[in-house]
């Protein structure tokens, strides 16, 4: 069985047919589908699903950098973060990590100061309550390889989600606390710089995704993600490291299970 570690399945490309993709996704022996937040706007549709799905679907709290750029309510909705961490709405068991969070530098560095300034708030957040944190970042893995580097030895734990750094970073990373690789649909592109990365990297230490409706792996490229397809990136792992699929489905669903509390 597989865990898709990080699939935002509540996004309205989904409204159309979300019960089939929770069938097909099952089918493919998907066991779980960890639920990344967003920001306010998406909220609601995130508690939906997991009202309707319960256990299925493992939700995440947080606010993306990409919500931070050019937001002038960024600091009340990281209040509201943290609100609905300690009171979850009607429905919800409870909140199962602080994400995504992170650096997102790729469209504009005018925000750096404020993305940082909301991503460390939110690991002092997941600190005091002992929760792990799934971690966005793009173009910015040295800036945020550099934060997680000054929480070394406070508990810190989580997920580095869409892993696309080198081996240098990655073992940079795993020494700051308990921490995993999400590998996605990436790996499976022909050329993929991260799947030289992956055949050094330890099976202990990674996680399957699909980053779902985005980064499609093949041979589906070019079509809109679902969790179903994240069996094609443990199939990839496998390939490249030369091991059973059913080993890499057995320590990525561990891993995941690990860190989530699961
Ligand atoms: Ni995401």
């Amino acid at each position: 069985m597989l865990i898709d570690t990080h699939s935002h399945i509540y996004d309205e490309a989904f409204d159309d047919d979300r019960g089939k993709v929770l069938l097909r996704a099952k089918g493919a022996g998907v066991e779980r589908i960890v639920l990344p937040a967003i920001d306010g706007e998406s909220n609601e549709a995130l508690f939906e699903l997991c009202r309707r799905e319960g256990d299925y679907v493992v939700p995440l709290m947080g606010l993306h950098p990409t919500s931070v750029n050019d937001n002038l309510r960024w600091r009340e909705e990281l209040d509201e973060v943290e609100r609905l961490l300690k009171n979850p709405p009607e429905g919800i068991g409870r909140f199962y990590g602080v994400g995504e969070i992170g650096l997102d530098l790729y469209w504009s560095r005018d925000f750096y100061a404020e993305q940082v300034e909301a991503f460390t708030q939110q690991i002092e957040l997941a600190l005091s309550l002992q929760l792990p944190i799934v971690v966005h970042t793009r173009s910015a893995w040295e800036e945020m390889t550099e934060i997680i580097e000054r929480y070394r030895g406070r508990g810190l734990r989580g997920i580095f989600h869409a892993y696309s750094a080198d081996v240098a970073t990655y073992e940079r990373l795993r020494e700051c606390g308990d921490f995993v690789f999400g590998i996605g649909g990436v790996v499976t592109f022909k050329k993929s710089a991260v799947a030289e990365v992956v055949r050094s990297m330890r099976l202990e230490d990674l996680v399957v995704e699909t980053d779902a409706p985005y980064l499609t792996p093949s041979p589906h490229r070019g079509t809109r993600n679902e969790p179903a397809y994240v069996r094609f990136v443990a199939e990839k792992i496998a390939e490249l490291k030369g091991l059973a699929i059913e080993e890499v489905e057995a320590q990525t669903t561990k891993n995941a299970k690990r860190i989530f509390g699961i």
